[in-house]
């Protein structure tokens, strides 16, 4: 596990930056987090950096959103938010599986320990709010 401490918004921009170098095709982003911790800052960030134009908000009720980007190989950003998912929900259950099975997506998921069924090969992020600023990002 490798983890990083972020100071401010700017580091969390950089530690996303650096995200979608190691990120590879099909790859997911598992977030987890409480309440404020920085998810949507952190899906925004990812979305500066892949050149997304239009505005990113959080899907909370929609569950999920897709965003055309600039970047050569991800096509598309998808955010889905897990927070209003009642239990233990299957990715099929929530019509994900289609989403993810597209390399030229790239899909991040906030709450993610809401889905049961992640697959292995993920970059799972825990973010944990350690001051007014200041944030600790545990990467694996
Ligand atoms: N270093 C930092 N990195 C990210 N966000 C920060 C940092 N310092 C302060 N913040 C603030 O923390 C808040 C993070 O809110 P955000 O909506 O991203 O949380 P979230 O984890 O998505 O919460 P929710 O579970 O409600 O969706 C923002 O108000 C942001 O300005
Ligand atoms: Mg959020």
């Amino acid at each position: 596990m490798e983890k990083i401490e972020s100071k401010n918004i700017n580091d969390t921009k950089g530690i996303a930056q650096d995200i979608l170098t190691k990120v590879k095709p099909g790859q997911l982003i598992a977030l987890v987090g409480n309440l404020g911790a920085g998810k949507t800052v952190f899906v925004k960030a990812l979305a500066e950096s892949l050149g997304v134009e239009d505005n990113v908000t959080s899907p909370t009720f929609v569950l999920m959103k897709v965003y055309n980007t600039k970047h050569e190989s991800i096509k598309k950003l998808v955010h889905v938010d897990c927070y209003r998912l009642e239990g233990k929900e299957d990715l099929a259950d929530i019509g994900l599986s289609e989403y993810i099975e597209d390399e030229n997506n790239l899909v991040v998921i906030e709450w993610a320990d809401k889905i049961k069924n992640l697959p292995d090969n993920i970059i799972r992020i825990n973010i944990k709010s350690t001051g007014e600023e200041s944030r600790l990002f545990e990467i694996d």
